[in-house]
């Protein structure tokens, strides 16, 4: 394992951020950490973790200032994405591509596709998905008090409430039959596990896993693609294989890269929101009764719960040249991870940082991206998602109450609940 390089006699010399097991403990421990690096040693280095049949590379600085991380995001010239924004390690550029999309991509190409893109997440198709978010939350919330109710009374909020919003959200989006919908929530699941032995059988495993679920979504798009042609319909995939920009449109390949894309950017970030906001809110019962009570507080509640739980706990930059960054000196090469989480912690941005406080105003959490190309794309649909949820869990489940502690997903790079177990009484 790594050790970083911190100042000797911080305590700081044993903590190691590419230990998953760091990742799977409480937050008030993982954020004490990170408030003393940011303090401490802004820009600590650490060993990469060794994943099987890749080779290790040199090392990563972890960036856990708010400045520094903002600095680092609006000069993707010299900060670049493409090398691999998603992963630690450098991925051969054909998985990269495969699997980041544009979230792994630079200019010129990037600008191309995200206009694209952004040609076919266009506003109508947005609406028109914002008003069966409400019906997805209602029947998602409706089943939940089924299957309590069937049951010992209990559930998972996981598994019965946070996971099946977005994912049904973004099925409806694409158009995936409902045949297919339990295979792309396992993949996706699998692609984003951060190779969680949960998840995945054994760690010499994981990389194959990887590789089926990456080919098993693939497959999935590139027929559903063929289908659109020859069958419009009003749903995104139609959308993007009739998007064209300059004269070029999307390859199947490119189609399927970023369906893989929306499935674990959308998917996973919502639903560790989703699940723990529920479990902010039930450590905060004051917070909540005053969200439920008032939707006009709806706004600031989600910002904050993204500031607060940050289901996205970095994404990578790699320096194109020689870089400066707070005075000082970096060579062209040297990997940065922008920890979304330190920053969204950072005192010198957020009046007391650990309140989680629903009226926060300003607040300008990083939770979705700092300033930059890479912008989070579904940031708008992703706060009407959270916001649902929680109106609706307020008005149809309003006794919910977690009955036990949560177990986290052993990842550095998503914030996850695997479950969390909660009452709803009769
Ligand atoms: C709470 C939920 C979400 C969080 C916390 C989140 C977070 C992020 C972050 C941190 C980035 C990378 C920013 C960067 O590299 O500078 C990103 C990019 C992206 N997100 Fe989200 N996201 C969420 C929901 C969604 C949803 C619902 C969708 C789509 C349905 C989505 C689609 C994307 C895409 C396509 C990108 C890549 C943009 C690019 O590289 O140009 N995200 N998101």
């Amino acid at each position: 394992m790594s050790a970083p390089v911190v100042p000797s006699g911080s305590g700081l010399e044993a903590v190691d951020l590419s230990d998953r097991t760091f990742w799977a403990q409480p937050p008030e421990v993982k954020h004490a950490v990170l408030d003393q690096l940011r303090a401490e040693a802004p820009f600590a280095f650490f060993a990469e973790p060794e994943i099987p049949y890749l080779p290790v590379g040199p090392g990563y600085h972890a960036v856990t200032r708010y400045a520094d991380l903002e600095a680092i995001s609006c000069r993707p010239d010299l900060f670049s994405s493409g090398a691999g924004a998603v992963s630690i390690q450098d991925m051969p550029p054909d998985l990269n591509e495969f699997y980041g999309s544009l979230i792994s991509m630079d200019d010129p190409r990037h600008a191309k596709i995200r206009r694209i893109v952004a040609k076919a997440f266009t506003p109508r198709i947005l609406e028109g998905l914002v008003g069966s978010v409400q019906a997805v939350a209602e029947d998602v919330v409706a089943r939940a008090r089924r299957t309590a109710e069937e049951g010992d009374g209990t559930i998972d909020v996981v598994a019965d409430l946070a996971a099946p919003i977005p994912l049904r959200v973004i099925c409806d989006l694409m158009g995936v039959p409902d045949e297919d919908r339990a295979m792309v929530l396992h993949e996706s699941n699998v692609i984003l596990s951060g190779g969680d032995p949960e998840l995945i059988e054994s760690e010499e495993h994981a990389v194959e896993a990887f590789l089926t679920a990456g080919a098993l979504l693939s497959g999935l798009m590139t027929r559903m693609a063929v289908e659109r042609r020859s069958h419009p319909a009003d749903d995104l995939t139609t959308a993007l294989v009739n998007a064209e920009v300059d004269g070029e449109r999307l390859t199947d390949q490119e189609i399927a890269s970023f369906f893989i894309l929306l499935l674990v950017a959308g998917n996973e970030t919502t639903r560790n929101a989703i699940s723990q906001g529920v479990l902010a809110l039930s450590e905060h019962p004051d917070q909540r009764d005053r969200w439920a009570a008032d939707p006009g507080l709806d706004k600031t509640a989600v910002e904050e719960i993204v500031r607060w739980t940050s289901p996205i706990t970095w994404m990578r930059r790699t320096a194109t040249q020689d870089v400066e960054l707070s005075g000082r000196s970096f060579p062209a090469g040297t990997k940065f991870l922008l920890f979304y989480a330190a920053a969204n912690r950072d005192p010198a941005v957020f009046a007391d940082p650990h309140r989680f406080d629903l009226a926060r105003d300003p607040n300008p959490h990083v939770g979705f991206g700092s300033k930059g190309p890479h912008f989070c794309l579904g940031a708008h649909l992703a706060r009407r998602e959270i916001s649902v949820a929680f109106r609706t869990i307020f008005q149809q489940l309003p006794d919910l109450e977690v009955v036990g502690p949560p177990a986290r997903l052993q990842s550095s790079f998503v914030n996850g609940l695997k479950r969390l177990p909660a009452r709803l009484p009769r």
